[in-house]
């Protein structure tokens, strides 16, 4: 090869070389706009990464009590909650609820009939529901029930309605109310003869009335039995 042919060819490889470093140099000094400051000591939550897969310091997450506290507050909640109010209000009028009784609330979901029961006074409160909402609500089936025979003096089957298998739902909270107790179940306002299906459902039970009102915003029929044989 011709030397000035070799020497351009080297000059060349440096030029390359130089621009090649200057380049590597500017993107290692230069923190791109899409990347986020690692020395910033108050990250906002979204910028915040792990450092390695190891970490599980804390991460923003909304906690129970935060939740709850949002959920309480709100007017719906406030609104769905006195709905309840009423109901039970007119079983203690009528002798069926006192502060002393045992309830069991089936169907509770996030728990309005159970804060309900609770501002009243009752002391003996469990709201039961596929999803458990902490602290009002523990996570059970309706269909099979974790409860002893007749330990509740008054059951609530809050949403009779939804549920898959009415007979067993209703046969459940049969079993766990005391004879002399009460069951309280509510469904989709209904006339008569829906009332007296649902009324059949119960087999140790007797039939004392049935009301329409509002509850939770909706239209709806509850009906009251009594438990008069014991398991
Ligand atoms: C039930 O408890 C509530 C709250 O503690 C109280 O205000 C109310 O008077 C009690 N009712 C009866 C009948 O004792
Ligand atoms: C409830 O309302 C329905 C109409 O939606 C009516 O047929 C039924 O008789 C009412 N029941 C009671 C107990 O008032």
């Amino acid at each position: 090869m011709e030397r000035h042919v070799q020497l351009f060819l080297n000059r060349l490889s440096f030029a390359a070389i130089t621009v090649a470093t200057l380049t590597l140099l500017l993107l290692y000094l230069q923190t791109p706009d899409t990347c986020f400051d690692p020395s910033d000591p108050n990250p906002k939550p979204h910028t915040r990464f792990p450092k390695s897969t190891c970490d599980f310091n804390h991460r923003s997450y909304t906690s129970h009590e935060k939740r709850n506290r949002r959920l309480w507050s709100t007017k719906t909640w406030a609104k769905t909650v006195s709905s309840y109010t009423s109901l039970f209000k007119n079983l203690e009028a009528r002798n069926y609820l006192s502060n002393h009784s045992r309830v069991l609330v089936v169907s509770a979901g996030p728990g309005h009939a159970v804060q309900a029961l609770t501002d009243l006074g009752v002391e003996d409160v469990t709201g039961v529901e596929l999803v458990e909402s902490h602290p009002l609500v523990n996570r059970a089936d309706p269909h099979n029930l974790p409860f002893f025979d007749g330990v509740f003096d008054l059951g609530v089957g809050a949403y009779l309605d939804r549920s898959l298998f009415p007979g067993r739902y209703v046969l459940h909270i049969e079993r766990t109310v005391r004879r002399g107790g009460v069951c309280v179940v509510t469904v989709e306002e209904c006339g008569k003869g829906e009332v007296e299906e649902i009324v059949k459902l119960f087999k140790k039970s007797r039939f004392i009335d049935a009301k329409n009102l509002t509850l939770a915003g909706q239209r709806r029929t509850r009906i009251l039995m009594e438990v008069e044989k014991q398991s």
